[in-house]
């Protein structure tokens, strides 16, 4: 047996050190170092065993008949999208988030909707009794369907319990966290337990051919281990997130290896559960506020999907030395470049304004299409001039101050169109792209935008001159 040795391992992102030291270099996070026993690891993963004589095994070419990986759809149509089609046998999913958003709800629903078409679901709790899970149940309106509880945190025993009888379809094991095995010493929690518990699973789920679920909370304060250490074991990731005070949830896709990255899932939390929100521009948009300067629509694009979604800016004078500029939702760099290139290319002086800018819903924005409805906003509200409550905006704004063309346009066009908008702003390339009931405003340069806005502009009049 190896020596006892003593590790000091980040419970946040694994690295390990031979002593303890306040922050981690490698994640940068204060205080998640503690002491962990790295003897009995080292006995499960290699070292320490004698060797072993290996046996051959048969080599495979690529060009095989395996046709795409069969898919098994829960019929939430917001979750299998952002799973890529559905959940593909043998292989594990990561469900990360704070504690609190819905992780639980949302998992329970989808093992329930599996279990609905007669597929062996299983659900092992390690946070709750089966009873409240059964409560949980109840509220959802879902105890008739035979999904198969337990709660349980003993990998070793989870594993030969699934062993039996049919193979489940689903595994759900909620959380990661809680689960220990018998193969390390740490206690549960700890990164070395995660870590290993997760193997073991990961190890069923390939052998048997079950789709396994694990649920990972994301803390702050390092007490327990993140779910980032076992992200690169998993074949995908998901996201699951939510605003404080709002009530809908968005999933999204961090990894997947059987599936597109991009996509995201909205989800309605309700005293019934999580429901689906089918059209998620109506409801981004379903609080707005008609006529007021400093909002414009952006018609945005989240994987495949349109989503329109309300951008709010707010100019101010300001009373610091030097201006605020504070960024909810959206890129705080993008917002320095599009107000420079408002301030270099049009005239725009902001220097002595602070500068607000909110994603309406609490959404997150990460495409550069988004300048132009930024840039719109903060106009209007510079000019305390309100846009048209019927237009929407999407274009990238260059360095020079050109507004150029992004991709989906007729996809964006058409979702306005779609929502009773009557106007597009959009890059010049796009122009002739005309649907019935909604009009184009090609803008090839920022100071266009700003003179459409703000027609009889002194910084505009000389623009024009020159
Ligand atoms: P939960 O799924 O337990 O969160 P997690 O597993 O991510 O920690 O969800 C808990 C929250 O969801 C809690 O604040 C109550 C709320 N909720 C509803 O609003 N409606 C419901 O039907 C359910 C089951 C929960
Ligand atoms: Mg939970």
């Amino acid at each position: 047996m190896a020596k006892k040795t003593q590790e000091f391992v980040c419970q946040n992102c694994g690295a390990a050190y031979n002593r303890w030291q306040g922050k981690c270099d490698a994640c940068g996070e204060w205080n998640t170092i503690s002491e962990e026993n790295a003897a009995a690891e080292r006995v499960f993963s290699g070292p320490g065993r004698p060797p072993r004589k290996g046996k051959p095994f048969p080599l495979a070419p690529l060009a095989g008949e395996q046709k795409e990986a069969p898919r098994i759809a829960s019929k939430n149509g917001e979750f299998d999208r952002v799973a890529g089609g559905g959940l593909v046998p043998g292989s594990v999913l990561l469900v990360g988030g704070d504690p609190g958003i819905g992780k639980s709800t949302l998992l329970i629903q989808i093992a329930a909707a599996l279990a609905a078409a007669g597929h062996r679901a299983v659900y092992i709790t390690g946070e709750e009794s089966v009873a409240q899970v059964r409560l949980r149940a109840e509220r959802l309106g879902l105890t008739k369907i035979p999904v198969e509880l337990a709660a349980e945190t003993s990998v070793e025993d989870i594993i030969a319990t699934l062993s039996q009888g049919k193979v489940p379809r689903l595994v759900v094991i909620d959380s990661i966290q809680t689960m220990w095995t018998d193969m390390v010493e740490s206690s549960p929690g700890t990164v070395t337990q995660v870590r290993a518990s997760a193997q073991l699973l990961i190890r069923f789920a390939k052998r048997a051919g079950a789709a396994v679920i694990l649920v990972g909370h994301v803390t702050k304060d390092g007490q327990i281990a993140g779910p980032r250490v076992v992200e690169h074991m998993v074949d995908a990731v998901l996201s699951f997130e939510g605003e404080g005070g709002h009530h809908f949830r968005i999933l999204r896709a961090v990894k997947n290896r059987f599936g597109p990255t991009d996509e995201i899932g909205v989800f309605e939390m309700t005293g019934g559960g999580l429901s689906e929100v089918s059209n998620p521009s109506a409801l981004f948009l379903s609080e707005r506020d008609l006529g007021a300067p400093g909002t414009a629509v952006f018609a945005g694009m989240e994987g495949t999907r349109p989503l329109l979604v309300e951008i709010q800016a707010l100019v101010a004078p300001t009373s610091l030395g030097t201006p605020r500029r504070a960024v909810v939702g959206w890129d705080p760099s993008r917002l320095a470049m599009v107000l420079a290139v408002l301030e270099a290319h049009c005239g725009v002086k902001l220097g002595g304004y602070d500068v607000y800018l909110n994603v309406a819903g609490g959404l997150r924005i990460a495409e550069p299409a988004a300048d132009l409805a930024a840039a719109a906003a903060l106009v209007s509200s510079l000019a305390k001039t309100p846009l048209p409550s019927d237009a929407v905006h999407f274009g990238e704004v260059s360095l020079s101050g050109a507004v150029r063309p992004v991709s989906h346009a007729p996809a964006r066009l058409k979702e306005a169109q779609k929502l009773g908008f009557a106007r597009a702003v959009v890059p010049d390339a796009t122009r002739g792209a005309e649907r019935d009931g909604l009009a184009l405003a090609p803008v090839a340069s920022l100071a266009d935008l700003v003179a459409r806005i703000v027609p009889n502009r002194p910084a505009q009049r000389r623009e024009a001159k020159s």
